[in-house]
């Protein structure tokens, strides 16, 4: 009782004078009663005094001299901006918006994820790699890991590498922002139109020039690739994003051969070719490749989820050198117990096991969600069900625009994106049919005619 009712004593004693010093009531230089005269005149313990003088002086308000006591220390006045508020505003988008259903193509579902698997192969990375968890973690991630998915992206998608041309990171997000770094800063640079807007903002950020190439039946319009001569082109072969078209092995060879004449490089988004329904996987752009010109991206977002953080990329051999030197003095960002956990969930099977249980949830919805959709729509719906990923693309007939279709989704709690979140230019269209991602993976099948009413209400009545 004593030692707190002390502590309190010293924290009021601290706070008091540190107020008066910052409120100049004080002078500069000026002596401060000796602890035993601060005691008497407060009625309090000399140790309170001493333990409020002491933070005083350990935080530079007060200096001591040897046998004269303690002094107030000089201190300018801060500085005050009348025009600072002190409060933020957060733009609606960060806001946490509650959506009754949703029809995002970002999430995953992870009501199957097997929670006590993972719980209990982290608890083997605290017993097995205490070591390396409290030390920093290797700049292109755990060789365990690494090689791993070395094997993975073999059997998986073709690609022969060596675990040292893998790099784990944070997001693919950031390891485009790793590629930048080994890329000319006079760099062009082609994305896919419609396509991932987050590539286009960061390589906006990082002052590249960007072309935004459209797109025809075959995917990237080679056409406009060879006018346009970037030095490096991103592309996501397997199933465009978000348009869903899978490149032909002709377009295939026309990019990888405009881009060996040109000693190009293109990056390979491969952000959910884990999942293809009723046809075999798509081999990877990567696979045919023969003159190193291919960088690809992979993730663990949409195979486990998009809250752990992790995706890898392979480097073609002629960037592995200069990856490790520009990065040299980096701490990389992934999360080192996270990485050594996925490494044995992979390692004993459990990362397949689960990939091919969710293959058969995800393609369980999505006939559901398409049958649905057709029943309810008729003739005002044209889906374009490419047999892959977790979303696809669909055109309805509605009197509503764009900017609407977006604001009637949000008042009935709908999640809900359309075209215009993924082209350069915000589409203003006056043809009757909409284009719409739809995402399937967070709608459980039972609330999925219920879920495609409320659309029809937003899109049609
Ligand atoms: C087109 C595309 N690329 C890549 C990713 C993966 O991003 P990350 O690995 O940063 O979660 C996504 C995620 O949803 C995506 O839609």
């Amino acid at each position: 009782m004593k030692h707190s009712n002390d502590t309190f004593i010293y924290r009021e004693l601290y706070n008091n004078l540190k107020e008066d010093i910052l409120s100049f009531k004080y002078d500069s230089n000026e002596k401060l009663p000796s602890k035993r005269e601060m005691a008497q005149n407060l009625n309090v313990s000399v140790n309170s005094v001493k333990t409020a003088y002491e933070q005083l002086l350990e935080e530079g308000y007060i200096y001591t001299q040897e046998r004269k006591g303690y002094f107030i220390e000089p201190l300018e006045k801060l500085i005050v901006e009348p025009q600072v508020t002190n409060t933020v505003t957060t733009s609606t988008h960060q806001q946490e918006q509650q959506y009754r259903y949703s029809f995002s193509h970002m999430s995953t579902d992870i009501t199957q994820f097997p929670v006590d698997t993972w719980t209990k192969l982290m608890k083997q990375v605290f017993k097995h790699y205490s070591h390396r968890l409290s030390a920093i973690p290797d700049l292109k991630g755990p060789i365990e890991l690494r090689q791993a998915i070395a094997k993975l992206v073999s059997y998986k998608r073709g690609i022969q590498c060596n675990a040292q041309q893998i790099v784990i990171a944070s997001g693919t997000n950031v390891l485009l922002k790793q590629i930048m770094d080994v890329m000319d800063d006079d760099s062009k640079i082609a994305v896919e139109n419609p396509g991932y807007f987050r590539f286009r903002d960061i390589l906006q950020k990082t002052k590249r020039t960007t072309l935004p190439i459209n797109l025809d039946d075959k995917g990237i319009s080679m056409s406009a690739i060879k006018s346009g001569k970037p030095d490096l082109v991103i592309v996501t072969p397997s199933h465009q994003f978000p348009m869903g078209t899978i490149m032909p092995v002709s377009r295939r060879i026309d990019l990888l051969n405009w881009l060996t004449k040109t000693n190009g490089y293109v990056i390979e988004d491969d952000y959910d070719s884990e999942f293809k329904y009723n046809t075999d996987n798509i081999p990877s752009l990567y696979s045919f490749d023969k003159s190193d010109r291919v960088i690809y991206l992979g993730t663990f977002s949409k195979t486990l989820m998009p809250g752990l953080r992790l995706s890898y990329m392979v480097l073609p051999t002629s960037l592995v050198t200069e990856f490790e030197h520009i990065n040299n003095n980096v701490i990389p960002d992934f999360s080192m117990i996270n990485a050594l956990t996925l490494y044995l969930m992979i390692k004993d099977g459990h990362y397949e096991r689960y990939i091919k249980k969710m293959s058969h949830f995800y393609a369980a919805k999505r006939a559901k969600l398409i049958e649905q959709l057709k029943e309810t729509f008729q003739h005002l719906i044209k889906i374009h069900d490419t047999n892959a990923g977790l979303h696809f693309i669909v055109e309805v007939k509605t009197d509503y625009s764009y900017d609407d279709i977006e604001a009637r989704a949000v008042s009935h709690e709908i999640e809900l994106y359309t075209i215009n979140r993924f082209t350069v230019e915000p589409v203003h269209d006056q043809s009757a049919f909409k284009t719409l991602i739809i995402g399937f993976s967070q709608l459980k099948i039972e609330v999925i005619p219920e879920a495609v009413n409320i659309l029809r209400k937003v899109l049609i009545d």
